[in-house]
């Protein structure tokens, strides 16, 4: 029986516990949240005990996993991966650089597996693409929702870009070379929207848009490379394709050459027969779900000792392209004098008048 408890019962952390509690050949032996009342909750829930402490079960565990608030993420991780206990970090792996690269320095020196939870990267649609022979040369990601209420400890780059800037490392496997960033707060304090520009060694650029002040959710990618195009819907699991036919391929279409009869072809049938298309549909009913997919990945490389497919490097790459997306976007300047994203710029005026008010 391979003893396991997760630490931070909330939102994310309570699925973490549920889905474990069901797992053959696992015992979740607790659970620990530093609101004892939440604690308890989700120990009932699981049929397991609840700790407000996780120094209190440290000795009963083989394996945990970590889904406090990311602020948490360092000292919590520091104190278990000391004791050679292997670790699954919800993602970002840590507030900060430093932070990071000391967790996976720690992890190294005593032997452990750390595993990060970048959960899209077990998203079928995700995995599929990464199966193509699709070399990018360009990358647009979009990752926007409402307010949540929830990872106010953290901007909007550590919240949600982190998710697309560990899915544009693991697809253009490059070095970054430089970035270029902006970001607003409209709630107050940290960034709630940010756009950033990541251009690669290898030439590659992405331009990344997060915001968690959105009217409607959005979870999507687009793939350019040479050999065509993939555009990722992350939130329904589906793939758009397209791929240039033989002839474009092979130079055989000049635009500016054209017969009437081949202008009035391409125009009718520019995608089908010049442009291949496909839709496809990346769920499989039969199989388990990302989380599922995510912890079986975190319990087979603890009792194996393989290196999961997210690990704490991968995490402190992350970390570190958002460190300099966040300097970049603290240090913008959008007029003399307003700098960063805490200071909108003086309003000339109202776009339009609201037909109803704010409440004071
Ligand atoms: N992979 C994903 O898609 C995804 C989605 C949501 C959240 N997350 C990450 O999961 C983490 C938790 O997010 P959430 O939305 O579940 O937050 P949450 O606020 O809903 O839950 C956090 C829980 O941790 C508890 N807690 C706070 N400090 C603690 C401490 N020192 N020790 C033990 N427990 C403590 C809180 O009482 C709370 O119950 C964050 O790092 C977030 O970035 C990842």
């Amino acid at each position: 029986m391979l003893r396991l408890a997760v630490v931070g019962v909330g939102h994310l952390g309570k699925e973490h516990a549920r889905i474990l509690s069901t797992f053959p050949g696992v015992s979740l032996v607790g659970v620990v949240d530093s609101n004892r009342a939440q604690a308890e909750r989700i120990a009932e829930r699981c049929s397991t005990r609840a700790y407000v402490d996780p120094r209190e079960l440290m000795p009963q565990l083989d394996a945990a996993v970590i889904a406090a608030p990311t602020t948490y993420h360092h000292v919590l991780a520091r104190e278990l991966l000391h004791a050679g206990i292997p670790l699954l970090i919800e993602k970002p792996l840590a507030a900060t650089c430093d932070e990071a690269g000391e967790l996976v320095e720690l992890a190294r020196s005593r032997g452990v597996i750390l595993q990060v939870g970048h959960i899209e990267r077990f998203n079928p649609a995700f995995e599929e693409v990464q199966s193509l022979p699709l070399q990018p040369r360009y990358l647009q990601a979009e990752r926007c929702g409402g307010f949540t209420g929830r990872s106010t400890d953290t901007g909007v780059v550590l919240d949600l870009m982190i998710h697309d800037l560990d899915l544009v490392l693991a697809l253009t496997g490059s070095e970054v070379e430089r970035v270029e960033a902006l970001g607003v707060s409209v709630l107050g304090g940290h960034e709630d929207i940010a756009q950033a520009r990541v251009v690669f060694r290898n030439g590659c650029i992405a331009d990344l848009t997060a915001s968690r002040v959105h009217p409607e959710p959005r979870r999507r990618m687009q793939v350019w490379g040479v050999e065509g195009y993939a555009g990722i819907d992350f939130a329904r699991k589906t793939l758009s394709l397209m791929q240039p036919s033989e002839s474009l391929r092979r130079g055989m279409i000049d635009s500016r050459r054209l017969d009437p009869a081949l202008a009035s072809s391409l125009k009718a049938e520019l995608f089908g027969r010049f442009i291949q298309q496909q839709q496809r549909d990346c769920n499989q009913p039969s199989r388990a779900d990302q989380l599922t997919r995510e912890l079986e990945e975190f319990v087979h490389c603890v009792r194996t000792g393989a290196t999961p497919r997210v690990d704490g490097e991968a995490g402190y790459r992350a970390i570190e392209v958002a460190t300099r997306i966040l300097d970049s976007l603290r240090s913008h300047c959008w007029e003399a004098g307003a700098i960063g994203p805490r200071l909108l710029p003086p309003s000339r005026g109202p776009l339009f008048h609201p037909a109803t008010r704010e409440a004071a």
